[in-house]
Formats: C-alpha cells, sequence, structure tokens
C-alpha cells in the first residue's frame, strides 16, 4: 500500500498522477484538513504533524510514503526519513531543475508558499539547479486556502493571479514553477495569462514515475482509502468537483482520522 498525504486537497494533483502510473496499487490519501493550511505555520508544528501523520500511515501497511507537499517536504522530510528508516520516502519539491533547463530567456519564477520561498531547501535548489538563471521566488500566501473552497474561480481571485502573474510576464519569465501542489488546480486561472510568453512547470507526473521506480506497480485491487482529520465527506467530494473522476471511480473507504 502507498500512503499520500498533504495538509488538504493539494496532493491529490500529485495523487492522481500516481494513480495514473500505478493503476492497480491500494492508496491512502490523507488530507490533514484539521490543519489546512501548512504554509503560514511554524516549522516546529509542520514537523510534528509529519511525524504524526507518516506514523499513522505505516501503522496502516504503507510501505511506501509520498509527502505530497512541497512545504511539507522542505521542512520535515528529512525528520520523517529519521523516524521511519525502514519505509522509502518520497518527496515533492519546486520543479526548479526542469524550468532552469528549460528556459531560454534564463529567467524562471516559482510561486510558492510563504514557507516554501524562505526555506533553506529551496535556495539550495536554486543554488544547484539554477545557478546560471534568474530566479523570481513569489510566496503567494492564501492560495492554497482558496483551492480548498473548491471554488477558485471568483473576481477577487482572477484579479489576485493576475497582479502576481503579469508582472513576472513582463519581466521576461519564461517557465513559471507551481510550488505548492495546491496550485495545480490553479492552472486553468493562470494559463489564460500565459499566451505562449511562459510554461507552467508541475513536478507530479516526475515524482508518479519515481515512485513506481522504487516500487513498480502492484497486482492489487486498486482500491483508493480516503482520510481526513476533519470532514472526510468534503475530501470525497473534491474528487469530482475538481474533475478527477478516475480517482473517484476508485475510492473503497472515506473515514475521519485522528492523527
Ligand atoms: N500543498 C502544500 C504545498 O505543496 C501546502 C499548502 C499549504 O497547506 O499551505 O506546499
Amino acid at each position: 500500500m502507498i500512503g499520500v498525504f498533504d495538509s488538504g486537497l493539494g496532493g491529490l494533483s500529485v495523487l492522481a498522477a500516481i494513480a495514473r502510473e500505478l493503476p492497480r496499487a491500494n492508496l491512502i490519501y490523507l488530507a490533514d484538513t484539521a490543519h489546512v493550511p501548512y504554509g503560514d505555520k511554524q516549522d516546529s508544528f509542520i514537523t510534528g504533524r509529519v511525524l504524526g501523520i507518516g506514523s499513522h500511515l505505516a501503522a496502516e501497511g504503507c510501505n511506501l510514503i509520498v509527502v505530497a507537499c512541497n512545504t511539507a517536504t522542505t521542512t520535515a522530510i528529512q525528520a520523517l526519513r529519521e523516524h521511519l528508516p525502514e519505509t522509502p520516502i518520497v518527496g515533492v519539491e519546486p520543479g526548479v531543475k526542469p524550468a532552469a533547463q528549460g528556459s531560454m530567456a534564463r529567467h524562471i519564477a516559482v510561486l510558492a508558499t510563504a514557507t516554501t520561498a524562505r526555506s533553506r531547501r529551496l535556495a539550495h535548489l536554486i543554488e544547484t539547479h539554477a545557478a546560471h538563471v534568474r530566479v523570481d521566488v513569489v510566496p503567494c500566501p492564501g492560495w492554497a486556502t482558496h483551492v480548498e473552497t473548491l471554488q477558485p474561480d471568483t473576481p477577487a481571485f482572477r484579479t489576485e493571479v493576475a497582479s502576481k502573474i503579469e508582472p513576472l510576464l513582463a519581466s521576461g519569465v519564461d517557465r513559471i514553477v507551481l510550488g505548492c501542489t495546491h496550485y495545480a488546480f490553479l492552472a486553468p486561472l493562470i494559463e489564460p495569462h500565459l499566451q505562449g510568453r511562459a510554461q507552467l512547470v508541475d513536478v507530479a507526473d516526475a515524482v508518479a514515475r519515481q515512485v513506481l521506480r522504487q516500487r513498480g506497480d502492484s497486482y492489487a485491487e486498486g482500491k483508493l482509502g480516503l482520510q481526513a482529520t476533519s470532514h472526510p465527506e468534503r475530501l470525497a467530494a473534491a474528487l469530482p468537483a475538481l474533475g478527477l473522476h478516475k480517482l473517484a471511480s476508485r475510492v473503497a473507504t472515506v473515514e475521519q482520522v485522528s492523527v
């Protein structure tokens, strides 16, 4: 069984890619909805949540855990690997490397939560993979929470998106990294601004391929268990609302868990 978790709905973008790559694997998706968003929380709080959720997923029988959250990966993946040394852990980091490699303008932007934006791990990623490129790191407070409403397309939020994206395009950015898994669900609001000037970079498919490499597909029933720390019914309802109909058809159980 593969366990995938995030603060809320964002990691569903990664889960959908994993489910496509491993159609027969049994999966658990845990949304820490009692504590979403992580992006404005203290590092010590996020680390506590990640260790608790990791232990819970291991106790549920997960033999591979995917931290489907840039903020949690940035803050606590090292602590989680030390906490569960027997369990392979796959994390999600902003796609700085593919963006830098693909940028003809040598100018990219990373959209991320405040925690990821100020993290040493992102600074290190940039130093390692984008030293030759100009990188604008853009914190987007409130965006993940906005995705949680399941109705992101409001006039006020369109204005907010334009205020972040248009200046980047005007300054010549040609790759925009979605550095938070929630932002994949905002692509329909960002893409109309791009008009061929820039591409969005999302790493969900690359993470799914890494899971497949680590583990191979299993010959299980292809079931999906949904777990949430509050309002699990909202998590189940989110799948069709986000257009994730194939995932919705795999759902076997929906549970509230206290972690
Ligand atoms: N989806 C998460 C990420 O990739 C966290 C968003 C949040 O909870 O603030 O960073």
